[in-house]
């Protein structure tokens, strides 16, 4: 068990480790035919958020629409669609539900803090549930296992509901530790900015009663390679033991002033990944 010492020690080293990804060695990889790794391509879409940004909700639209498209002709694996689907809770999500009945792929949707806002009520999470489908989930894909976290219910949720999803996450990583799956997180919240260690802010998990600290953790050493997050509204790569945590542009407004657009991760077997920019202009 680490302590809160070597804790802090190993998060500063790991935070300036350049970014990369080691390849999987043989003990990891699953025997079974079954669960033979391939490569997968996944797209990463962040915050669509429609209604966000000064131009209105017609423009978010629209680029919402384009990035389906282009989603479509890229033909990924799966889409995730990594939360804040909508600006505002209080309108209907119509909208934004046929937009993703439009995707192709194999879709997985994050719940984001303004689909789900604070204070997070069973209400709400029923409200998401039955627009949406599952607020967490996970899948097998191409030998890669994804985990879909609801990062709201690690913001002052019923404990029940927190609790069962600490035990769920636990349990799909075990799983697939077990089994030598490599793992991908998906979250709305990513779990630190810069630092594993900085202080609590409206952009990351909280690292209250260590539970930023636990998440990472646990991931890692139960073979999870990336964290794929959006809530940022700002292109960050960041690795934590070797794990790599990005949020990528979104189609709504970035605060980077980055152009809109979404991600294609590629990744091999090997390890070896490129994480491509499609514009949506
Ligand atoms: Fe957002």
């Amino acid at each position: 068990m680490l302590t809160r010492r070597s804790f802090v020690k190993t998060l500063s080293l790991s935070a300036l480790a350049p970014a990369g990804l080691s390849a999987l060695t043989a003990s990891e990889t699953p025997a079974s035919p079954a669960l033979e790794l391939k490569p997968l391509r996944l797209a990463q879409y962040c915050d669509p958020q429609l209604g966000f940004g000064e131009e209105g909700f017609g423009e978010s639209l629209t680029r919402f629409h384009k990035a389906i498209d282009l989603i479509n002709d890229l033909n990924p694996d799966v889409v995730t669609v990594l939360g804040d689907l909508v600006h505002r809770y209080e309108d209907p999500a119509d909208e934004m539900i046929n937009g993703l009945k439009r995707i192709k792929p194999q879709l997985i949707v994050a719940p984001g803090n303004h689909d789900i806002p604070e204070p997070v009520t069973p209400e709400k999470l029923t409200r998401f549930r039955n627009d949406y489908g599952p607020d967490r989930q996970s899948a097998l894909i191409n030998g890669w296992k994804l985990i879909c976290v609801n990062t709201q219910l690690w913001r002052g949720a019923e404990p029940e509901e927190t609790a069962a999803q600490d035990e769920w996450f636990s349990k799909e990583l075990g799983q697939a530790k077990e089994k030598g799956i490599p793992s991908i997180i998906l979250s709305h919240i990513p779990p630190y900015i810069a630092y594993p260690n900085e202080d609590d802010s409206w952009a990351a998990i909280t690292n209250e009663n260590e539970l930023r600290k636990n998440l990472i953790v646990k991931a890692v050493e139960n073979g999870a390679r990336f964290w794929l997050a959006g809530h940022t509204h700002e292109t960050i790569v960041r690795v934590f033991e070797g794990m790599l945590i990005m949020n990528g542009e979104t189609t709504s407004v970035n605060f980077d002033k980055r152009p809109y657009g979404i991600r294609l991760l590629t990744v091999q077997p090997s390890g070896d990944y490129t994480w491509d920019f499609i514009k949506v202009g």
